[in-house]
């Protein structure tokens, strides 16, 4: 009698009870009317006067044992079906809110599609940058100011003086160092000055650099491109005009503007009632440039330019505070998400 109980105790317990019907196979194998544990107990007839009361009380125990069982699940059970049922699934679900491309990424991405339509391959550089790469090799003279303290972040003293780049045209010198003639390259990444923050001014910000190297290329090349550029960008009946500059990198060198697409060149606040909004500098590569990275400059000329994406970003969206950017205030970020 006693093996006997064991055995079902032993059954009791390793029954596992997943569901509803498990549940009543349970109660009809164990506690039914005609279950083991009631067979147990009729056969307690036939046991011995002097043994009833202790195998008595172990058929009782065994009894609660498969009745808490049969409870714990029973009551585990309904209270998973009512929280199924309490479940309105005809409510409309939350949206999850999408996100929007910056409109800074929005905007380099349009300029490499416009360029990569005339053969323009994309190039990168390091934003930490030596002398040469940043100053000496883009023919900056030793004394020129912007290699001052006040306009660089330098990063390491010493013989391996490093320096935040604070330009892209960084990037042109190592690709002319890597690679032969012809040249189509475009270079867009971020840059870093010593500026104080504000609206119109920030310690980093975007470039796109542009280099075309090849034999015979010449200023109208130049101005070809920077035309076809601003009507892809600002529209067919964008102009552009070109004012006679100077950078250390080119000769000759001048200033772009194109004509203000807000006002239709009729003058606003923004063109400040010029017709003009200036979009970037230019011009031929100076050959000791050419030189100073490998090309020789009696065979190869080529030219090069170099944007502000912030700037561009800025005509194009209307957005004039620079520090917007670099804020992540998505009541900001929301708004381009028609850009996607
Ligand atoms: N590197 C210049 C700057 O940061 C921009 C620039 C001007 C780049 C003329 C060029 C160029 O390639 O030809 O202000």
């Amino acid at each position: 009698m006693k093996e006997k109980i064991e055995k079902i105790q032993a059954e009791i317990n390793a029954y596992t009870i997943e569901n509803t019907a498990n549940l009543e196979a349970f109660r009809i194998q164990f506690i039914g009317s005609k279950g083991s544990v009631k067979e147990l107990f009729n056969d307690l007839k036939a046991v011995p006067n002097e043994e009833k009361r202790a195998i008595g009380q172990l058929l009782n125990a065994l009894r609660i044992e498969a009745e808490d069982k049969y409870n714990l699940f029973k009551a585990q059970l309904e209270t998973t079906a009512s929280a199924t049922s309490k479940l309105d699934f005809s409510r409309p679900g939350d949206n999850n809110e999408i996100g929007a491309h910056h409109p800074l990424s929005l905007v380099r991405s349009e300029i490499i599609s416009i360029f990569s339509k005339i053969g323009y391959s994309v190039s990168e550089g390091p934003e930490i940058e030596d002398d040469w790469h940043n100053f000496s090799a883009l023919n900056f003279a030793p004394e020129h100011p912007a290699r001052d303290m006040q306009d660089t972040f330098f990063i390491e003293k010493g013989e391996n003086e490093m320096a935040l780049r604070t330009h892209t045209s960084s990037v042109q010198v190592r690709v002319m160092e890597n690679s032969t003639p012809p040249i189509r390259t475009i270079s867009p990444g971020r840059v870093y000055r010593n500026e104080a923050i504000s609206a119109r001014a920030h310690c980093f910000f975007h470039q796109v650099e542009g280099l075309y190297i090849d034999k015979n290329v010449s200023f109208a090349d130049l101005k070809q491109t920077l035309l076809y550029f601003a009507k892809e960008l600002f529209g067919e009946k964008a102009q552009i005009r070109l004012r006679p500059s100077y950078f250390p990198f080119t000769e000759p060198s001048a200033e772009v503007d194109v004509s203000c697409s807000i006002c239709n060149a009729k003058g606003c606040n923004v063109c400040k009632y010029s017709g003009w909004l200036e979009i970037l500098g230019c011009g031929m590569v100076d050959p000791n440039v050419l030189e100073a990275s490998g090309i020789d400059s009696t065979v190869y000329s080529g030219f090069a330019f170099g944007m502000g994406v912030e700037r561009i970003t800025q005509l194009k969206y209307k957005v004039n505070d620079l520090r917007l950017y670099s804020e992540n205030d998505v009541r900001f970020l929301k708004q381009f998400k028609a850009g996607i």
